[in-house]
């Protein structure tokens, strides 16, 4: 199912990018650009594919008689994306308490038994160290919205069976490394109307980028 999954969400990729080439405008090609760009604000190094992938943006491509148009339940399952104010968090709830078990049964052999050990990504401590000379990025220390945590271990995590958890399973993940973060209580109940409201340690760490843009030289 993942594969099949995961095969889709490619040609939806490419056909969404065709789409949006096709309908070059200036108008909607900046509209496509500021869309794609906030999503990479909102969900840091991880963009939605499924937001570029507009109704409004295929409505104005011409048709080459290639592909279909997707219906609107082929839609939805691609359009999964959590936004940093909460949109698209799913019904459901979790605690750090629930989350242990899902955690030793999903996610442990990984990350370690509390986020710290790998083998593979480092994702509880190293608060304090960004401003040192070894930066250590993690949840606790770097991840600016807990929203956007739960989107990711929704999408990609386990990290070799993605988007296999439940709802519930998703917020009792995400409680627990929270938890080991330091960022919530054991018993915390987290669900869509709490996440949003965690305050995540380094939530005010980002600055605009100061660089001036340039413009393109031509060769
Ligand atoms: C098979 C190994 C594996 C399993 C199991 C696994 N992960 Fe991961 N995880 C990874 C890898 C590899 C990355 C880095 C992926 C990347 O950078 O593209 C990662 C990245 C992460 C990150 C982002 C770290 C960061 O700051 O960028 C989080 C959070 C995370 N995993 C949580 C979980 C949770 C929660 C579970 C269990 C539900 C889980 N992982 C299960 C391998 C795994």
């Amino acid at each position: 199912m993942a594969t099949a999954h995961s095969r889709f969400a490619i040609a939806a990729a490419i056909l969404g990018g065709v789409c949006v080439a096709q309908a070059f405008t200036p108008a909607s090609a900046a509209q496509a650009v500021r869309q794609r760009s906030v999503i990479a604000q909102g969900t840091s190094q991880h963009p939605a594919v499924a937001q570029v992938f507009r109704p409004a943006v295929l409505a104005q491509s011409p048709t080459f008689g290639v592909g279909k148009a997707p219906t609107p339940d082929q839609l939805k399952l691609i359009d999964i994306d959590v936004t940093p104010d909460g949109k698209g968090l799913l019904p459901g709830s979790g605690t750090a308490a629930k989350g242990k078990d899902v955690y030793t049964r999903r996610c442990e052999t990984c990350h370690g038994p509390t986020g710290k050990e790998g083998p593979q990504e480092v994702i509880a401590g190293g608060q304090g160290s960004l401003a040192t000379s070894k930066p250590q990025k993690t949840v606790g220390s770097y991840w600016p919205y807990a929203t956007t945590l739960w989107d990711y271990i929704n999408r990609a995590m386990p990290f070799d069976h993605p988007s296999t958890l439940t709802p519930d399973e998703v917020y009792s993940a995400a409680a627990y490394v929270l938890y080991l973060n330091g960022v919530v209580g054991e018993q915390d109940v987290l669900n869509e109307t709490t996440l949003p409201k965690v305050q995540m340690p380094n939530r005010n760490g980002f600055v605009a980028d100061p660089r001036p843009d340039t413009p393109l030289k031509k060769k």
